[in-house]
């Protein structure tokens, strides 16, 4: 394991060495300092896991070096060795986010204790950190997995970058004829023109070379805008989030760090965002791009699928000039239906697939049966009452349309048990082939058959009246009836009678 490195700051230059050879011994790496001017310098070049320092020393003292370290955002923790007479400034220290304080003179194995404690409070707050981690992405993604269309799916995940990460501004920038420009801006941080634009140039840099980016102060040296940004009081991040709405974008979220209040974790932190957060930020962004391409590929297979039902439709219904539409118009009744009875928008999907497919085992039963104006004998009325079961047997082949077998098959029964396949009654018939019965009842009542010629709205309404209970459910009945009598279904009442 790597050692941890301590920084060492004193101004008597012999406690430093007895320190520095105790330490060294217990197996950590040991860097000294004489006062908190080189302590700084030393921060600046080298990694230090704990600083232990003085507060009374000449140039920079103890107190003012824990303001250093907070101020830059500097993950270290940090433990002052005081005199009795300094017994204030320690509790300041303590305030200004020290981890422990150590009355001098001390036994060495007093140091090497509150080092050791230190160090075990950190490795269990980092334990609790990833832990926390882990559970933010397994929420986000099961989030994000129940959303279907893109900007739910947008607005959900900027929902929980806010909830995780507490931004106090943020914005998401998209290319704009070669250049970044923000399409969603929260905060007031953005209303200065001149902040969005240096976010822009972040945006551009962050787009073009695909890596995620943390601006904190500490990275002042490091770019020009990056100073900029930690001048105007600002930790920020960036990182890629691709395939919204086919675009390569950038999110950028800010914390304001100047009115940062003290988290009094006694690790020496203020609230500006850190590597981690960036490492957590970077999975969110990658995690929300996968999901956006996830669901263009499904609404593109809907798609396929949609035009695959419709040919199939048109196949069926072109052997009996009668029906054609049919299908399409049951379909619309049920969306108006369905929509009424509180369907989900999933559910409304299924149940509009349903009803364009639900005759299509027709294509299974021949033409003289399907065409004959007269009554069907009982041999031919067998045979026509198998199509919702070819119907099944065709469908059972195309996955994604396995939801909508139960509402195809179950097509025929009635509420009272007396129907076909199965002869199921009530509510043993699926909710949603029942919506499906009503609208196929009454397209077929209101338009011309073979073997009958189409009534009027009213005299329609009236027989599903008098079959509620029986042939349909009653609730359903009702809720169509409301629905026609309120005006609210003109297109489906104004379907002239046909002679042929
Ligand atoms: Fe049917």
């Amino acid at each position: 394991m790597q050692s941890r490195r301590i920084l060492l700051v004193d101004d008597e230059p012999a406690l430093l060495e007895v320190c520095r050879e105790g330490l060294n011994e217990k197996g950590y790496s040991v860097l000294t300092a004489s006062n908190g001017e080189e302590a700084l310098q030393l921060l600046e070049q080298e990694h230090v896991d704990l600083v232990v320092s003085d507060i009374k020393m000449p140039r920079l003292g103890g107190l003012d070096l824990i303001k250093e370290i907070r101020e830059r955002h500097l993950d270290i923790a940090v433990i002052v060795l005081t005199g009795y007479g300094t017994i204030e400034n320690a509790v300041e220290c303590l305030q200004q986010g020290a981890s422990e304080y150590l009355l001098k003179p001390f036994d060495f194995s007093r140091l090497t204790h509150k080092i050791e404690k230190v160090f075990e409070e950190r490795r269990l707050k980092q334990y609790d950190s990833e832990v926390g981690g882990l559970l933010h992405i397994l929420s986000l993604e099961r989030e994000l997995s129940m959303e279907l269309d893109e900007p739910s799916l947008l607005k959900r995940f900027l929902r929980h970058v806010r909830k995780t990460f507490r931004p106090t501004a943020l914005a998401y920038f998209a290319p704009r004829q070669e250049r970044m420009e923000p399409l969603i801006v929260l905060g007031q941080y953005f209303k200065d023109n001149e902040a969005l634009e240096w976010f822009e140039q972040a945006a551009d840099s962050v787009a073009s070379t695909a890596q995620p980016r943390l601006f904190d102060p500490m990275n002042i040296a490091a770019s020009k805008l990056a100073k900029k940004i930690a001048l105007s009081g600002v930790s920020a991040m960036a990182a890629p989030l691709n395939a919204f709405y086919e675009q390569d974008g950038v999110l950028v979220i800010v914390r304001d760090t100047q009115n940062a209040p003290l988290n009094g974790n006694g690790n020496g932190r203020s609230n500006g965002f850190n590597l981690n957060d960036l490492q957590l930020f970077s999975i969110f962004t990658a995690h929300a791009g996968s999901a956006a391409g996830y669901h263009r590929s499904c609404r593109r297979m809907q798609r396929m699928n949609v035009e695959f039902i419709t040919s199939y439709v048109q196949a069926v219904e072109a052997k009996d000039p009668y029906t054609k539409g049919h299908s399409e118009v049951v379909r619309d009744i049920c969306l108006l239906l369905g929509e009424a009875l509180g369907l989900d928008p999933d559910q409304l999907n299924d149940l509009g697939a349903a009803a364009l497919l639900h005759d299509i085992g027709k294509i299974g039963i021949p033409d003289e049966i399907l065409n004959k104006p007269e009554s069907l004998t009982s041999a031919e009325q067998r045979i026509m009452r198998r199509h919702p079961a070819i119907a099944r047997d065709i469908l059972a082949g195309v996955k994604s349309l396995n939801s909508i077998l139960p509402l195809v098959y179950h097509h025929h029964e009635r509420y009272d048990g007396s129907g076909y396949p199965d002869g199921l009654n009530g509510e043993d018939i699926p909710y949603m082939a029942r919506i499906l019965q009503v609208a196929d009842g009454f397209e077929a009542m209101t338009s011309n058959r073979a073997y009958q010629q189409a009534r009027g709205a009213q005299e329609a309404l009236q027989i599903l009246q008098a079959g509620a209970g029986k042939q349909w459910d009653p609730r359903i009945v009702e809720a169509w009836i409301h629905l026609v009598e309120n005006g609210d279904a003109p297109r489906f009442c104004t379907m002239s009678p046909v002679t042929s």
